[in-house]
């Protein structure tokens, strides 16, 4: 369905719950199950009828959000505000919620049942355009609406920009657990209502992955018949300190990264290499690669990548790592954080092995990586000449 049907679509309802109706949006049956609307949270004691009788969700996301007091919580598609209802409870007074919808008059309902909450906000626009400003939220939930995009990786791209560093996705959703042929779908659709632009696990999971998500995980909690389950997604945005962010490294990044590159080379601690490749070759080669930047600046401070140590099957999930940070960022803890970001993506995508070499005199390599589950399994000595001198390397590894 497209993004203006959808809308007109949810628009309609939010009318209809204006005017004192209960609305459903897909098979009643589904509600009387518990899977959608309201039955899906334990206690709602306290919150406005209205906003129970709109509940269009098919989960519960704040129970899984794990919410803080103090915490700012952002609710993609927020309809009738129930969710943005719980959140502001769980956050307190010095937290805040936002809903974000793209129905003006959902926006009216849920203002409707906010009336007299302080610590809420409803914003009118689409969440592939989320109107906050870059890290404003630590928290991003959402309910049964991802579904609905018709442009999910802006959705996701755009959870990942507002999402401070360390923050965490919960998301409520519908998806399918193998491809649905077009009977399947029509029927799925018809009883759950919202399946027409549901993803399969493997395509979200890697779709997360993709964004620069770690420690994805997909929780299949109610089977509605054909593949289509409702599931809960959660992710978590890589942490690193107070304005400095990580995330999937992009073409443009190519001069800062490759300029760290050769700085690294330069000390002559770090590899054999002497000059840094082409961003041609580097791109070509590289997988799981990862920036650490200023919020501020947008400057690349750091990187980490991969290559495949094989194309023979038996190897798939044996990587070979490196990681660089600009000599001037040195000892603030952006080389461990951007392995650690680099260890769950690996992990995520189902690596096995993360591998490397590491010349003895290099002790700060060394310790960052034991320290973070790499053992040494050999010494190669003497194995190549660097600027004329014979050296050994520390092979290293770390299984998952
Ligand atoms: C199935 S309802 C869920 C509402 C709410 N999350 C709940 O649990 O009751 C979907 C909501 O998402 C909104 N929506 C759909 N697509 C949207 C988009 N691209 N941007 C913003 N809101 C959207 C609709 O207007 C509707 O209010």
């Amino acid at each position: 369905m497209a993004h203006d049907e959808v809308v007109d679509r949810y628009s309609g309802l939010a009318r209809a719950a204006l005017s004192g109706e209960k609305i459903v949006d897909c098979d009643p049956g589904e509600f009387d199950q518990g899977c959608f609307g309201a039955a899906a949270y334990d206690d709602t004691t306290g919150l406005p009828q209205g906003a129970l009788n709109a509940s269009l969700g098919c989960g519960n996301p704040v129970a899984v959000a794990e919410l803080r007091e103090g915490e700012t919580v952002l609710d993609l598609g927020s309809g009738g505000g129930i969710d943005v209802l719980l959140s502001a409870r769980r956050v307190g007074p010095y937290g805040k919620a936002y809903g974000i919808d793209a129905s003006q008059d959902m926006i009216d309902l849920a203002r409707r049942h906010a009336e007299g909450v302080p610590n809420v906000e409803f914003l009118h626009g689409t969440i592939e355009h989320i109107p906050l400003d870059d890290q404003a939220v630590n928290v991003v939930i959402s309910n049964c609406v991802v579904n609905l995009s018709d442009d999910k990786p802006a959705v996701l791209a755009e959870a990942f920009r507002v999402l401070r560093p360390g923050g965490r996705l919960g998301i409520s959703d519908v998806v399918t657990v193998s491809p649905l042929d077009p009977v399947q779908r029509a029927a799925a659709e018809q009883r759950v209502g919202c399946v027409a632009g549901s993803l399969e696990v493997e395509e979200y999971r890697e779709l997360l992955h993709r964004t620069g998500f770690i420690g994805g995980k997909i929780t299949l909690t109610a089977d509605h018949g054909d593949g289509v389950h409702s599931a809960i997604v959660q992710a978590a945005k890589p942490a690193i300190g107070p304005g400095l962010e990580i995330r999937p490294m992009r073409d443009a990044d190519a001069d800062q990264v490759l300029a760290i590159y050769q700085a690294g080379l330069d000390t002559g601690q770090a590899s054999f290499e002497t000059v840094a490749p082409s961003w041609e070759g580097f791109a070509a080669s590289r997988i799981l690669r990862y920036v650490a930047v200023d919020t501020e600046t947008d400057q690349v401070v750091g990187w980490v990548a991969a290559t495949r140590v094989s194309s023979r099957p038996v190897y798939s999930g044996v990587v070979e790592h490196s990681v660089y940070v600009h000599p001037g960022c040195q000892a603030h803890g952006i080389g461990r954080a951007l392995m650690t970001a680099f260890i769950g993506a690996a992990e995520d995508a189902g690596i096995w092995t993360i591998q490397s070499g590491v010349f003895p005199e290099n002790a700060a390599s060394l310790s960052l990586h034991q320290a973070l589950g790499f053992r040494i399994v050999g010494t190669r000595e003497r194995i190549g000449q660097h600027h004329g001198t014979w050296r050994d390397v520390l092979l290293i590894e770390r299984r998952s």
